[in-house]
């Protein structure tokens, strides 16, 4: 087998920094993680209620140290035991990207073994085969991808083929709970601070539009399940201007109710476009979101398709992610210093 063929690999060194999180972490083939760690920045970008670009790959540089050492030696191997290195190249922060794509060519070629570059949200994607044992048995899957960037759903036919059912035309669904989060005074993010406020929250008559594309030019910019997010932060921000004393607690259940009622939906439209789905799986920073969870339980459940979700940790940013995506489907290995790609196309996509 080819050194650059990155099914030959033993140990996988994974490497993300595309936005806020710097992450190093250990795979062994076939897919068990040696070793994550995730050094968050979230304090650092707080007091600025998102994330600074120039102060988010500055944190990279000085924490990339740290998480590399820590990721090799919880692995319990040596440096030297590494097959090959796998990093994000995008999409995400031009700066952040390139911080980590730095390390990771410095490293390969130090160590002389390949470097295989990863697309972000592929690797979000493959993150649910943590949860079941056969990736053959999980396919076709029905994935609802949901981060703070993304949205879309996918029907994953094999790592490597997706075709994308539908995303969204404007906000992704984590981007709506960040901005709705701002308005209600939350901090960043704003999912997991909506999420505990919204526990807090009585039943009420307050309904948020569920944000539905209307008209056909945008079903067809976003596919046949296309989501839309944008207006439904404007509508907050008009029941909070038009009455101030509402109950912020109860405003943060509706709206989380909106957005969670919006991603079911499409899940349970396109689990009725096909007959032989093996699993529906939800991934990436929001299908943390206990609330979501619970639905797409009862539609799991309603519909007779397995629901698979991937384990917390690997919810949310994360290196072991990256290192999977190169285990579960042959990569190239890259043969010159690699560029940073923020707005990166995934290979193998195809658009229904
Ligand atoms: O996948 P991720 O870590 O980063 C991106 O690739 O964007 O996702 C981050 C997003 C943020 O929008 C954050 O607010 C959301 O995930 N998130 C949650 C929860 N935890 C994180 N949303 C809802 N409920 C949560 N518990
Ligand atoms: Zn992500």
């Amino acid at each position: 087998m080819s050194k650059t063929d990155s099914t030959a690999s033993r140990f996988l060194l994974g490497i993300e920094s595309s936005c806020d999180e710097t992450a190093a972490a250990v795979l062994e083939a076939p897919l068990q993680v040696r070793s994550s760690v995730v050094a968050s920045q979230i304090k650092a970008h707080q007091p600025y209620g998102g994330v600074v670009p120039e102060l988010a790959a500055r944190e990279h540089v000085n924490a990339f140290p740290p998480v590399l050492a820590a990721a090799v030696a919880e692995a319990g191997i040596e440096w030297t035991d590494l097959d090959g290195i796998a990093v994000t190249q995008g999409p995400g922060l031009s700066s952040s990207l390139l911080s980590g794509l730095s390390v990771g060519w410095g490293l390969a070629t130090r160590l002389g073994i390949p470097l295989y570059p990863v697309h972000h949200l592929e690797a979000h994607m493959l993150s649910l085969f943590f949860s079941v044992p056969n990736t053959f048995s999980a396919c076709p899957a029905l994935v609802l991808l949901v981060t703070g960037g993304h949205t879309a759903l996918l029907r994953m036919v094999a790592p490597g083929d997706y075709e994308l059912l539908g995303r969204s035309i404007d906000d992704a669904a984590g981007e709506a709970l960040d901005k709705g989060a701002r308005l209600l005074g939350l901090e960043y993010p704003g999912g997991p601070e909506i999420e505990k406020l919204a526990m807090q929250g009585t039943e009420s008559d307050l309904v948020f539009p569920k944000g539905l594309p209307s008209g056909e030019e945008a079903v067809k910019r976003g596919g046949e399940c296309a989501f839309s997010f944008s207006g439904l932060k404007t509508a907050l921000r008009y029941a909070l201007e038009g009455n101030p004393d509402l109950d912020r607690a109860m405003v943060a259940a509706a709206y989380q109710q909106a957005v969670m009622g919006t991603l079911v939906k499409r899940v349970e439209q396109a689990l009725n476009a096909f007959s032989d789905w093996s699993c529906v799986a939800c991934v990436g920073g929001v299908a943390k979101n206990a609330f979501l969870r619970e639905q797409l339980q009862s539609v799991s459940k309603a519909k007779a398709v397995p629901l698979v979700t991937v384990p917390i940790e690997y919810c949310t940013d994360n290196a072991a992610m990256i290192a999977a995506v190169p285990l579960l489907r042959k990569i190239e290995a890259l043969r010159a210093p690699p560029a940073a790609d923020p707005n990166l196309q995934l290979a193998g996509m195809r658009l229904r």
